[in-house]
């Protein structure tokens, strides 16, 4: 494959844009900005970097606040404006709502469904055009209505605009790739070959310690052709039991795998919940055991469950390490609304500690 050579310039594809906000003059203004990233996890630090002729920095520097505030598509003619003219001619105050947080001075934006505001630390680092500046996150705003179930920010309803600069357009999110910090287990050295190589790199566990958790549960033998049918019956009986107790779950459903005795598998069907619940008819109170556990997260399709348990196995004797009871899957998303290669499960193993 031929490299070409095509200059020195920031080869970065895309980044998100986001309005960064500070008061000048006592007056909200706002800038389009895609030069802004973390740079520390804890404290929360951000970096902003600036063009020296703008109007924005005034206001940084005046009260040593900022805010950083992330549009939705929805915005995007408001946003590119706030890039196309600056504060020093044209008052962009009254573009958005302002509301103002913690730090009273920095202005944020109430359209944004994701806003935060920020001290500038006094750290900064000048170029011949822009200037960094560095800021510690105060405090996150989000919109009530792109939190998910879980309560956690669901990225697709917040759908933010991304700048591709080499094309010089607007983009909104792409294609779902699979969980960051997991996919990249699934590499295969190149040196390695063999057959068996293969199916151990790819599917090998995270040795974790896991919290015991209570669960009201139902224990059953069934047969591999009615299994999936007890699965969605037990989930579902387990759900409204504790509707009716008014016991909110502490926990994703889950099926705990005993033994099989060739004919019927000794299942365990169930949904965590806090301590103090009760069971009644058929469910029970059980405890999903804590302690060292081998936890593989798997994607793709509830049928290929067996094969990557087996898989699983193999690695776990391989390295050493030996079972101590049944095995967990704890089902992460909803089959009833999810496409089966999406599905996400995990796989819990208990181990001798
Ligand atoms: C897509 C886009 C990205 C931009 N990114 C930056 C940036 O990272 N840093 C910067 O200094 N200016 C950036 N600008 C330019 C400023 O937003 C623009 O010059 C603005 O008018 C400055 O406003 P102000 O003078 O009111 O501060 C960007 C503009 C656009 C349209």
């Amino acid at each position: 494959m031929g490299k070409v050579k095509t200059g020195a310039y920031n080869p970065l594809p895309v980044v998100p844009i986001v309005l960064v906000g500070a008061n000048v003059k006592g007056k909200p203004n706002y800038m389009a900005a895609g030069f802004v990233n973390g740079v520390n996890v804890k404290p929360a630090i951000v970096y902003i970097s600036l063009n020296k002729k703008h109007y924005t920095p005034q206001g940084i520097i005046e009260n040593s606040t900022f805010s950083i505030n992330v549009p939705s598509a929805n915005y995007v003619i408001e946003t590119d404006y706030c890039g196309l003219v600056s504060g020093k001619n044209i008052d962009k105050s009254n573009i958005f709502t302002t509301f103002y947080g913690e730090l009273e001075t920095a202005p944020m934006i109430e359209e944004c469904p994701i806003t935060c505001e920020c001290r500038y630390t006094g750290q900064k680092v000048e170029f011949d055009m822009d200037t960094i500046y560095f800021g510690e996150v105060i405090q996150v705003y989000i919109n009530e209505e792109i939190l998910g179930e879980d309560r956690r920010m669901d990225i697709l309803k917040a759908n933010p605009i991304y700048y591709s600069s080499i094309e010089n357009r607007y983009r909104t999110l792409g294609k779902d790739m699979g969980p960051a910090w997991h996919v990249g287990k699934q590499y295969i050295p190149k040196q390695t070959t063999t057959k068996q190589a293969a199916t151990e790199s790819k599917y090998h566990c995270d040795i974790i310690e896991r919290p015991a958790q209570p669960a009201l549960t139902i224990r059953s033998r069934v047969s591999s052709i009615a299994l999936a049918r007890m699965i969605g019956e037990s989930i579902f009986a387990v759900s409204q039991y504790a509707k009716d107790k008014g016991y909110a779950p502490a926990g994703l459903p889950f099926v705990a795998y005993y033994d099989f005795d060739g004919r019927e598998q000794d299942i365990e069907i169930g949904i965590p919940f806090k301590p103090g619940i009760e069971g009644g008819n058929n469910i029970k109170v059980s405890e999903i055991p804590g302690g060292k556990s081998a936890t593989y997260h798997y994607i793709g399709s509830y049928e290929k469950l067996p094969e990557v348990r087996a898989a699983l196995k193999q690695w776990l004797d391989t390295n050493g390490y030996t079972i101590s009871g049944a095995i967990y899957e704890i089902y992460l998303n909803d089959p009833q609304t999810t496409a089966p290669e999406n599905l996400e499960t995990e796989i819990v193993y208990p181990l001798l500690s």
